[in-house]
């Protein structure tokens, strides 16, 4: 079995104070950050880019995974990777190219993470998968923090763990102690979440998702 990694979504912290949500949380337990970087095009929102992940990049040794809801992925690696951005998950259905970003991507010295959208069909990346380090199925749409889980996205976790008993199979979205079990079962071993973990206590969600994906 895959270990698990929980990765607090900044996307629901008090932003104006990012370095110290990340300090809480990393002391709390967490095993990477994820960071939802939206160009207000991919997705309906803005959030933040490499600038602000630059800054952050000052204050935390932590593992930045930055999930790229943007409409040109191939414009920001080189800027993401410079920022000190660990790992890059690119959306699929963003790119022409999902082999050459993949490439690109590599080659800047980050590790790969491919996302999937909840209507995208888990078999089309059936010839990258093994090129990349991690899948990140979507279990809302992207773009808010707060919605609710889609537990039919399971299917998509049941299937790709079928065939890879090792890899990383990361969840996005309505994760938290009400919904985990559920994504435990289903095999999903990242999960990431934002509202569950700071709007409560950090230390006592992250507990119940490691439990809960560990037993
Ligand atoms: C949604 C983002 C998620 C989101 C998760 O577009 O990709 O990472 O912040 O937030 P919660 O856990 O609140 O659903
Ligand atoms: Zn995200």
């Amino acid at each position: 079995n895959c270990s698990c990694k929980v990765g607090p979504s900044l996307l629901a912290c008090d932003m104006s104070d990012m370095a110290n949500e990340a300090k809480r949380v990393v002391d709390a337990g967490a095993d990477y950050l994820h960071l939802d970087v939206m160009d207000g095009h991919f997705v309906p929102n803005i959030t933040f880019g490499a600038p602000v992940i630059k800054c952050l990049r000052r204050h935390t040794k932590a593992f930045f995974d930055c999930h790229m809801m943007v409409s040109k992925p191939e414009q920001w690696v080189q800027d993401i990777a410079d920022a000190g951005g660990d790992q890059f998950t690119f959306h699929f259905e963003s790119t022409e190219n999902p082999e050459a970003l993949i490439q690109q991507i590599k080659d800047a010295g980050m590790k790969v993470g491919v996302a999937v959208k909840p209507n995208t069909d888990i078999k089309l990346i059936d010839n990258i998968v093994d090129k990349c380090d991690t899948v990140l199925i979507m279990t809302v749409e992207p773009g808010f923090g707060g919605q609710s889980f889609m537990p039919d996205m399971m299917d998509k976790v049941e299937y790709l763990r079928s065939s890879k008993p090792e890899m990383d199979i990361g969840l996005d979205g309505g994760l938290g102690p009400k919904t985990i079990d559920v994504a435990a079962k289903a095999g999903a071993n990242m999960i990431v979440a934002g509202s569950a973990v700071f709007n409560s206590d950090p230390r006592e969600v992250i507990q119940i998702i490691r439990d809960s994906v560990e037993k």
